[in-house]
């Protein structure tokens, strides 16, 4: 297995497949081993800055209670309490931390970010979610793939409901082109990945065997499917005016029972990397209600509550996935 030490975590495609699944058995082995209450602290005194310029729950929550597991320090800087940005440039924030930590992590806003403070700070940057990517979801998503779909991920079909071009959409396309899944983005046209990042997928696809789709056809593109997924329909950092126009183009991308059936695959799972606007108890979700008398967004109530376990063991296994990650770029062999 090729060493993974000293890299940053910044995007799927700067991985090689056998990288990719190294991380996924890690985590794997890893969560067992907590299981078994034998887990070796690999991060013993080690520091770890985490700068969220964006909110989270469950990426704050992952990296926090994976370094304590690992005996690791973190330090975390929120959207407004540093210099970041306002009185200090992301490169000399690199440069700093770079020398008090031995890793950071980043949330936030564009890709270039992670990709400066890589560059800069010495140290592995790992990206806890940019406007374009993702990547700490999908290694969680596909990890929970391999314990609820009795299949390996390269006879795996995932059906992508919603807005295909944000971080999450690129992600699960990138990480599913990496394992030779059968991948089909359902979207309305103006919603799909940008050209480059399907080229990127399909360049990719050509080594792995992946199936890449693109469609706007839900029938077509859920047929067969055993896992269904879906994210929100706008975005952190999106503004809130283009909420109208998206439940008009997303709605028929809503994931409900028929949905479900229209698979034909009685064994289908539904996925979604949360939050999500799954009824009315958010203040966004009952603004909406009472904006549209929607009772939900992406994913109906019904589904959601169907297939819960799925969903949070998929939120559980981003600590172990996140700790892989850790563990992989920053332990001392
Ligand atoms: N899925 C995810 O990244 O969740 P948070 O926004 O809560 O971190
Ligand atoms: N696409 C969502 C993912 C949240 C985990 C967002 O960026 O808000």
């Amino acid at each position: 297995m090729t060493s993974l030490t000293g890299r940053s975590f910044l995007k799927e495609l700067d991985f090689t497949p056998d990288e990719w699944r190294s991380l996924l058995d890690l985590a794997a082995q890893l969560k067992q081993e907590r299981r078994d209450g034998v887990e070796q602290q690999r991060l013993l005194g080690r520091t770890i800055a985490l700068i969220f310029e964006k909110s989270s729950s469950r990426t704050r929550s992952a990296f926090e209670v994976a370094a304590a597991h690992q005996g690791a320090h973190t330090t975390y800087f929120d959207p407004t309490g540093s210099h970041i940005r306002g009185k200090e440039s992301i490169v000399d924030t690199a440069l700093l931390f770079g020398r008090m930590f031995d890793a950071i992590e980043y949330r936030g806003f564009g890709q270039d970010t992670v990709e400066q403070l890589a560059e800069h700070s010495g140290v592995p940057v790992w990206n806890g979610l940019t406007d374009e990517w993702h990547p700490t979801q999908t290694l969680a998503d596909q990890l929970t793939i391999r314990e609820w779909v009795d299949k390996p991920l390269d006879e795996v079909t995932i059906a992508y409901l919603g807005d295909a071009r944000n971080n999450v959409g690129n992600s699960v396309l990138a990480a599913g082109a990496l394992m030779g899944m059968d991948v089909r983005m359902v979207a309305p046209t103006q919603l799909h990945n940008t050209d480059e990042v399907v080229a990127q997928a399909r360049a990719v696809a050509e080594q792995t065997g992946a199936r890449i789709t693109l469609t706007d056809d839900v029938a077509a593109g859920v047929a067969g499917a055993d896992v269904i997924y879906t994210d929100v329909w706008v975005s952190m950092g999106e503004p809130k005016e283009v909420w109208t126009e998206r439940i008009n183009l997303l709605t028929p991308y809503q994931v409900n029972a028929a949905v479900m059936d229209a698979t034909g695959n009685p064994d289908v799972i539904a996925m979604h990397c949360l939050p999500a606007y799954h009824d009315r108890n958010t203040t966004v979700g009952e603004e909406v209600y009472q904006l549209t008398g929607m009772e939900a967004l992406e994913i109906t109530d019904e589904v959601f509550q169907a297939q819960r376990e799925v969903i949070f063991d998929q939120a559980e296994n981003r600590m172990h996935t996140i700790k892989a990650v850790m563990v992989a770029t920053l332990a001392r062999n």
